[in-house]
């Protein structure tokens, strides 16, 4: 029975991310999607909002993933929920600098646990939520990048029209 934990700030969640939740839940016999509540970036979501949206969007399609919040190190998170393996997503090279210094930071704190990176579908491949929030915030589209829920939360939180 392996265990793994999906960790991330899902400030909002995307298309991107649910891919790779879509691909861990194929591989793994169990997904922890675990979100980040002490982030040093001030969210556009709570943390209450943003488990809302996991369970509206994500538990209806998935039988095996479940999902919490955390805060603290990711490996001691690891630890408690009994999780192997930490799954991240890399879209270009230019994450796998800042996604190895992670992996191999979380390897010296807990040999235990194992990185695993997955690749999103290409067309996700320029997608963050950063550039989402931005977006959305400046009255730009963000259909088909997000789910229509997260589409329509963005729209109300910055008072534009869908
Ligand atoms: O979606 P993000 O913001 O890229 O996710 C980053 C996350 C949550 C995986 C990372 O910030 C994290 O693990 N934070 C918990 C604190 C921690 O363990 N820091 C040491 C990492 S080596």
């Amino acid at each position: 029975m392996t265990r793994a934990l999906y960790p991330g700030s899902f400030d909002p969640l995307t298309n991107g991310h649910i891919d790779i939740i879509e691909r861990s839940a194929r591989l793994f016999d169990e997904v922890i999607v675990a979100i980040l509540t002490n982030t040093q970036k001030e969210p556009l979501f709570s943390p209450d909002e943003r488990l809302e949206i996991m369970h509206e969007i994500v538990q209806p399609r998935f039988k095996n993933v479940r999902f919490d919040v955390f805060n603290g190190l990711l490996v001691d998170y690891a630890r408690e929920s009994q999780a192997q393996v930490i799954v991240r997503g890399i879209r270009a090279i230019s994450d796998y600098e800042y996604e190895l210094q992670m992996a191999m930071m979380n390897r010296r704190l807990n040999s235990e646990v194992e990185t695993v990176f997955l690749i999103p579908a290409e067309s996700y491949s320029y997608l963050s939520s950063r550039l989402v929030k931005e977006i959305a915030q400046l009255g730009g589209a963000v259909k088909g990048l997000v789910p229509e829920s997260v589409e329509r939360r963005l729209m109300k939180k910055f008072k534009k029209d869908l």
